[in-house]
Formats: C-alpha cells, structure tokens, sequence
C-alpha cells in the first residue's frame, strides 16, 4: 500500500461521527489529526472552538501577488446504522479491489484528503504553490452547519480570498469529470400528534377517538398530490423555473430514468409529472419523510390506539426559495391539516438555501479545465440534488463562488452502509487538486 493511502486509512479510522455525542471525543481527535497532518505538509494550522465541534484552518504562507484559493471540506461523518449491514466494520478501513470502504471515504474524507495531497505533492515537488491556499474543514457538516456562518463572519478578514473549491458532490459515472453549477438547500422539521391522555385498547374506543399514527398518516399524505406537486400554499411562489439551455444539456446526458431506477432499485419512479427524473432531482423542489413512528412495532400484532405519532420531514429547496419561510409555510399547513379532536406539536430543525454559479465564469472555466486536465474528457455541467448548507454562506459572508468539483461516483453508498471510495478517485482527486491550482494561478 501506499505511504498516502496508508495515511488516507489512518484518517478514516476516526468515528468522526457529528450527530452522536458519545462521539465527541473521536471527532476532536480527527480534528487533531488534521492540524498534525497539516503541519507536517508544511501549512500553518489553527484548531478553533466553536460551541460545537472544532473547525481547522491550514493556511500556506500569504503572498499578495497571488490568488487565494479557500478549500472547504467536512471531516465529521453520518452515523453508521443499521451497523450489521455493513460487510466490513465501518472504521476499520478495507480495500477490495479498486473501492476503499469505510464510513466518510467518498463523504468527505477522501475527497479533501486528496486535496490535501495534491498540495504536499506540489510543496514537495516545487517548494511552493502557484496560489496562496487556505483549507477550511468543518466537524459539523452532517448537522447543517451550524456554527460555521458566525465562524465566517468573525474571520472574514483572515479568511478572505478569491475563490473556494469543494470536492464534496458527485461524478455522472466513472472518468466522468463532472462540474456541479447547483446544490438543492435543505429544510427539516418534526412534528408530533398527540391524540387521547394514555394507549388505549383499540377495541373498546376505536371507532370514536382519533388514532394519531392515522392522523399523521393523512397528514404526510397531505403534502403532495397524485401528481407528485406539494401541496403546501405557498411553497412554489419562489421558485426559479429551470431554463431552457440546462433542461437541454441535461437531456443529453446518459439516460437520467434509467440510471435513477438502476442505482436505487425501483421497481419504477414516482415524481413530479412534467420534469425528467435528473430535472427532479437536480431542480425541483421536493418534500421528504425521513422517519415517520409511533405504536407498536414488536412482533406480531397489539390492539391498541398510540397516544401519539410522529414524523420527520426535509424539503429540498431550489433558488429563491426562502428556508425558513418554506419550515413557516409547512408549520402552517400541518397545524392546519391536524384535525380538532388531536393537538400538533411542531419543531422546526436546521436549514440552509440552495446554490447556484455560473459555470462558465472565469473561475468556472478554470475548473472545466483542470477536469479536462484531471480526467481527460470533457467535463459534464450539472446541478445535484443534495445540499451543502455553508456553500450559500460562503458566498454571501465572503462574497466568492465555489467550485464543486465532486469525485462521489453513483454506487458509492454515501450515508448507507458500505460506503466506498475508489482509489483510481482519490488518485485523481490529488491530480485535480494539482491542476486546478495551477488553472487557478495562471
Ligand atoms: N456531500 C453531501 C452533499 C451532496 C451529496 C451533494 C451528493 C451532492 C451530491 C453532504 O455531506 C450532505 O450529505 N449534506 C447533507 C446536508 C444536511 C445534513 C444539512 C444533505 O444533503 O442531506
Ligand atoms: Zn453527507
């Protein structure tokens, strides 16, 4: 193996995992070992605290002649459940092959790792850099970011630069390099429905009191209709309709259905009538249920009504939509669905808006060729579904783009079990890293 994928390996084995406090302590010490790891390529590195978990800056040594590069990436990492699906144990790094599994070897680890690379390469081999660099890696991503705004603003001085570049989105297919222009934004909320005082036998009052695993059923079946359009008021008033010139480069991308139903394993697809499979995904807005619970759930049957229900929901959100206006919107329809005879408690959770550059500004430009230099074909221009909630921040704290220059390929598993990186990436990942600085110091 390796000497860099040794080292790639030791950095996977943190169980970085934000969400889970019994984690803390593993989080913190991978944010250690990214200040060492720094240090030792020769960059200055500085661990703040923030009320949740570390941020670390690395900067090489300012010259004003140069462009500033910013480089954001996240070292936490989603939890590992269901932890007996997994083939290999999650932090125990293991090749097979070309694919490299462990939890945060595509998301994100391996992706600003081997940025990381690139840059000691380059140091190494030049004894200098064609741009002053600034990595920014953040330990709370998987939770929504929330202390990285208020980080950016009380740095904005010292983290000043002309462009940020972030390899945490996907690749269309293998040696596909792939341009991202767009991420959806992101909404959550949970809410619950409280029926009668205590569980009741569903024989003796069943028929006369709400059941809330009922009420919450309608309620999420309130949220679209037959056409898959959301039927919240409000929801779409802010929506930026897609343009011509990106339904048709998308159109002539590979088969966006059939790629959907292979990499999900469908039985068939269900969205919003009038959109493409890859326009859904990538431009239209959407509504989620991401848990939903309440009564029994043991083996075999109970009669019993639940005193309560719940769910958890996540909109995804395009430009202009207002995340927080969006949670206001729903909170009002949901209190509005839940019937007289149950009392709703809804809590609304972390948001962020939706992204969208230019991909053929200067900068974006300098990114398709450090693709093309990287990959050796032309890169594909799309927008993506999921969300990087500080990539908005970014632009509006710093006033600067960033380049998405993802490496996740389509059966990488991120968030899922046996999740998986290939190496032949995160080989051209540190290729790409190598190109685009010199794209970007040029
Ligand atoms: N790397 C992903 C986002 C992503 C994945 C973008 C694939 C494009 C393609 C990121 O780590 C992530 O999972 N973000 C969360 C944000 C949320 C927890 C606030 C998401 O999208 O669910
Ligand atoms: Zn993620």
């Amino acid at each position: 193996m390796s000497p860099q994928l040794a080292e790639f390996f030791e950095f996977l084995r943190f169980p970085s995992i934000s969400t889970d406090s019994s984690h803390r302590d593993d989080v913190r010490a991978c944010a250690d070992y990214l200040v060492q790891k720094f240090n030792s390529m020769g960059l200055k590195p500085e661990l703040h605290e923030t009320p949740g978990h570390p941020v670390v800056v690395a900067r090489s040594e300012p010259r004003p002649d140069r462009p500033t590069v910013l480089i954001y990436g996240h070292y936490d990492v989603q939890p590992v459940d269901p932890v007996s699906e997994w083939d290999t144990p999650p932090f125990e790094p293991t090749l097979k092959g070309d694919k490299i599994f462990a939890r945060g070897a595509t998301d994100n680890k391996g992706q600003h790792f081997a940025h990381m690379l690139g840059v000691e390469e380059t140091i190494k081999e030049h004894g200098d850099l064609p741009v002053n660099v600034i990595f920014l890696i953040e330990g709370e991503e998987e939770i929504g970011s929330p202390n990285l705004a208020p980080f950016l603003e009380k740095n904005r001085e010292s983290l000043a630069c002309d462009i940020c570049a972030v390899s945490d989105t996907g690749m269309i297919g293998p040696g596909i390099p792939t341009l991202t222009y767009g991420l959806r934004g992101v909404a959550c909320l949970e809410f619950t429905v409280h029926g009668p005082s205590l569980d009741l036998h569903s024989g003796v009052y069943g028929g006369a009191v709400p059941n809330p695993a009922t009420m919450v059923a309608r309620m999420v079946a309130s949220l679209h209709d037959e056409n898959g359009v959301i039927q919240i008021p409000g929801f779409y008033d802010k929506v930026i309709p897609l343009e011509k010139w990106e339904r048709d480069m998308w159109a002539s991308l590979p088969d966006g259905q059939a790629a959907t139903i292979a990499e999900t394993g469908v039985p068939g697809l269900w969205g919003e009538a009038g959109y493409t499979a890859l326009e859904q995904r990538w431009g239209r807005p959407t509504a989620e249920v991401n848990g939903i619970g309440g009564g029994y759930q043991g083996e075999g049957s109970k009669t019993v009504i639940a005193r309560e229900a719940m769910a958890k929901l996540s909109f995804r959100l395009v430009p202009d939509q207002n995340p927080k206006e969006i949670l206001e919107l729903a909170k009002a329809h949901l209190e509005k669905v839940c019937p007289d005879s149950c009392r709703i408690e809804v809590e609304l959770g972390h948001s962020g808006p939706a992204y969208v550059m230019d991909p053929h500004s200067t900068y974006g430009k300098a990114a398709q060729r450090a693709l093309q230099k990287a990959f050796s074909d032309e890169p594909r221009l799309i927008r993506e579904g999921g969300s990087i909630p500080i990539i908005q921040a970014i632009k509006d704290i710093l006033g600067v783009d960033s380049l998405l220059l993802g490496l996740a390929l389509p059966d990488c598993q991120i968030h899922a079990p046996n999740e998986n990186f290939t190496v032949t990436n995160f080989e051209a990942g540190i290729q790409l890293n190598r190109a685009l600085l010199e794209e970007l110091g040029n």
